[in-house]
């Protein structure tokens, strides 16, 4: 191992022996946790070349158990997030695709650092069952089209090893490790072809334009090599997605958007943009075509209606909760909102307990933010700019005002989606 360690050290590329050795070595437990983060680090630090990025991804889907979707008829479409906050696309997305009847089979995972997961989210219905065996993951997309599951079986285990000892050793943004890390999993989990969103900016694990297009490159590559057509968007993070940050916060942003009701512009969009590619992926049909059924099912109730029988088959019950107590964050200056600073919110929101500081933590569901103001919206000396929800703990005025910029002069918005790769 130390002899791996060092090649990478020095710059050189590695054969699949070698990594496969280490890989198999950690999740063996033959190899301590200190020589795989040098070699993580090493990694970080020196890069892969494509050969060794496809070799580290069969590694990691090979490590566990691969999924045999073939019991599901037709086209399985998954999609992917790199992680942003408040993103809670997913939530909205499945329904809308599956009730166009695209099969949506998909897993998802648990709030990481400073971003929440999709899990956690679902977790705050009431009931919701998130533990599905593979046989009721089957039968749920066979009966109602879509499912929604944590990690089923013993799926790459190596990518599940390698990444929580990423997560404390500053190891996150590689991109051979990010690219191998979802790949492994969506190759492993039985899809056909995927949509991932690479996200882009301050709340986002590639914070350059260049960067995101790489890895969204490297990803498509990956797909290739194994047959699945891969669609990357390239997304803004430099803002929150959307108005909700905070478990039950996003699920009921995620239920207003799919009941039709007015949500923000850039959720709305990025809604119907993922959800159109897969459905245009799902049924070989043009965009076009994808598009019209997508906003159709939007409108005519499909898409909630297939949302309350997922919760349904998944044992949850929405009720009106009361609320806990909140307050007003008001603006102390007038002018137009120039950053909202996603990551400095995302760490707030995960301090008053919407996130988790150590595997075991419990999550407390109730609390978040909901924003009043996007970039480029006109503020009033003493208007709201968001409406906070505390529960165990609070947090100083001022730290909420920090994550807003305001400027005199009026500021440009950036698209939701800069670019689609694939
Ligand atoms: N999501 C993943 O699954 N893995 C990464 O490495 C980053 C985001």
């Amino acid at each position: 191992m130390i002899a791996i360690i060092e090649k990478k050290k020095n710059g050189q590329v590695l054969s699949k022996d070698e990594i496969k050795e280490a890989v198999m070595g950690y999740v063996e437990g033959s190899i301590p946790d200190y020589q795989m983060s040098a070699l993580l680090m090493a990694i970080v630090l020196k890069g892969m070349n494509e050969q060794e990025i496809v070799d580290l991804t069969d590694i990691m889907i090979h490590s566990g158990d691969m999924l045999d979707l073939s019991a599901i008829a037709g086209t399985k479409v998954d999609k992917h997030s790199t992680g942003g906050i408040g993103d809670k696309t997913t939530l909205a997305v499945l329904p809308l695709v599956a009730s166009c009847g695209v099969k949506c089979a998909k897993m998802s995972g648990r709030g990481l650092g400073i971003t929440g997961g999709t899990i956690d989210k679902l977790e705050s219905i009431p009931g919701f069952q998130t533990k599905l065996t593979f046989s009721d993951f089957v039968n749920e997309v066979n009966q109602i089209g879509m499912a929604l599951t944590s990690q089923t079986g013993n799926l790459c285990p190596a990518d599940k090893k390698i990444y929580a000892l990423r997560d404390v050793t500053g190891t996150t943004e590689s991109i051979p490790l990010i690219a191998s890390s979802i790949m492994s999993k969506k190759i492993a989990s039985g899809a056909d072809k995927i949509v991932i969103d690479v996200k882009v900016g301050s709340g986002a694990l590639m914070k350059t334009l260049e960067d995101a297009k790489n890895l969204a490159h490297t990803m498509i590559q990956i797909g290739k090599k194994y047959q699945k057509e891969v669609i990357c968007l390239l997304t803004d993070m430099e803002q929150p997605l959307g108005y909700a940050i905070g478990n039950r916060l996003e699920v009921e942003e995620a239920i207003k958007f799919l009941k039709g009701e007015e949500v923000s512009k850039d959720f709305y969009e990025l809604v119907l943009t993922i959800a159109t590619y897969m459905v245009h992926l799902g049924q070989s049909i043009p965009m076009e075509e994808a598009k019209e059924q997508v906003l159709e099912n939007l409108k005519n109730g499909q898409g909630y209606q297939k949302f309350l029988e997922f919760v349904h088959a998944q044992h949850g019950t929405l009720y009106q909760k009361e609320r806990i107590s909140h307050k007003n964050i008001c603006a102390t200056s007038t002018g137009y909102i120039r950053q909202i600073h996603a990551d400095q919110l995302g760490s707030i929101v995960k301090e008053l307990g919407g996130g988790r500081e150590r595997v075991e933590d419990q999550i407390d569901y109730e609390v978040g933010v909901v924003l009043n103001k996007k970039v480029g919206d006109f503020v009033q000396l003493g208007e709201v700019l968001m409406t906070v929800y505390e529960n165990q703990k609070t947090i100083d005025e001022q730290r909420y005002l920090n994550c807003f910029e305001i400027s005199l002069e009026e500021v440009e918005t950036r698209p939701i989606i800069y670019e689609v790769i694939g």
